[in-house]
């Protein structure tokens, strides 16, 4: 299967699509640009908000807002385009280290994890930020901290640290917010791309982004490779079920780490992309921001 072009989004680092399912749009940012897009297809309509320093992701919160993984914290923007305002800054924050990929776990905790700006072996962590802006170091010694996504049941978490290639599979306690018996799920071979964004569909498939693979791939829940859809752009970061009836996976992608030739070839990288694989997905979980949690610094 091909997936067909939707917007010529031009981003460098076009990643974490999250379906808004309350007002039908698609929300995704371009990391080291420092930028939350939003895509309305009913419209066409795509909106820009700036939040002066890289975003690894954003997440909606449940009461409205818009959570976003800054590089020197967590930060809430009470509206799409409105000034954020800095929840929570993470031990570990420093200059040469940024936040990547980020999700909410059915319990509306935040989770995001960071990398060195220069790819340096673990240097990255993994972070829980709770509802109440409390923050927590959950795994140490990452690399490229990547896609991240639960089980329907609640009670496993993947994750991807992409050099290492491959879906790691955790125990979650949705009680507690913990994470134990790490272990392979599936194994991307050499040749491929290396893993980066992912989510999961309401069977439990997974679908996986690969970062110069040119594609998304779908594993069953046993982890037996079913399908793959091709992209027409090598950098494919990150991928999210959104649409009427959550049937359309949108992929975003990136024009980061191409030659020109590269670009040439492949014009519509940093653009998104949109499949119908014939699955459903689910509405992405949201951030559920404790009531007192609203007042803090802005950080532009
Ligand atoms: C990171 C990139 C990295 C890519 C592949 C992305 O999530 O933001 O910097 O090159 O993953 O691992
Ligand atoms: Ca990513």
């Amino acid at each position: 299967m091909k997936a067909e072009p939707v917007l010529d989004a031009r981003c460098g680092l076009g990643e974490g699509p999250v379906w808004d399912e309350r007002e039908a749009r698609l929300y995704f940012v371009d990391i080291m640009a420092g930028r939350v897009h939003r895509y309305t297809p009913a419209s066409g309509a795509l909106e820009t908000m700036e939040t002066h320093e890289p975003v690894g992701a954003a997440a909606l919160c449940e009461d409205g807002g818009l959570l976003c993984a800054l590089q020197s914290g967590f930060a809430v923007a009470e509206r799409f385009g409105a000034g954020l305002r800095l929840l929570a800054s993470y031990e570990g924050a420093a200059p040469d280290i940024r936040m990547n990929d980020g999700k909410c776990d059915p319990q509306g905790r935040f989770w995001a994890g960071t990398m060195a700006l220069d790819f340096r072996p673990g240097a990255g962590a993994l972070y829980r930020l709770d509802p109440d802006g409390r923050v927590t170091r959950m795994l140490e010694g990452v690399t490229i901290s990547n896609g991240l996504d639960w089980s329907a049941d609640g009670s496993r978490m993947y994750y991807i640290d992409s050099p290492r290639r491959m879906i790691e599979v955790f125990d979650f306690d949705p009680g507690p917010g913990t994470i134990s018996r790490r272990r392979p799920f599936a194994v991307i071979e050499e040749g491929a791309g290396i893993p980066d964004g992912m989510t999961l569909d309401a069977e439990g498939r997974v679908w996986v982004a690969l970062w110069g693979g040119g594609a998304v791939r779908c594993y069953g829940p046993d982890g037996k490779l079913l399908e793959v859809i091709e992209t027409p752009a090598p950098q494919t970061t990150s991928c999210a079920f959104g649409g009427p009836d959550f049937g359309e996976l949108y992929i975003t992608t990136a024009r980061d780490g191409l030659t020109d030739s590269q670009l040439a070839q492949a014009p519509l990288s940093g653009g998104l992309f949109r499949a119908r694989p014939g699955v459903q997905g689910r509405a992405a979980n949201r951030f559920r921001r404790a009531a007192g949690s609203r007042a803090a610094d802005p950080v532009s």
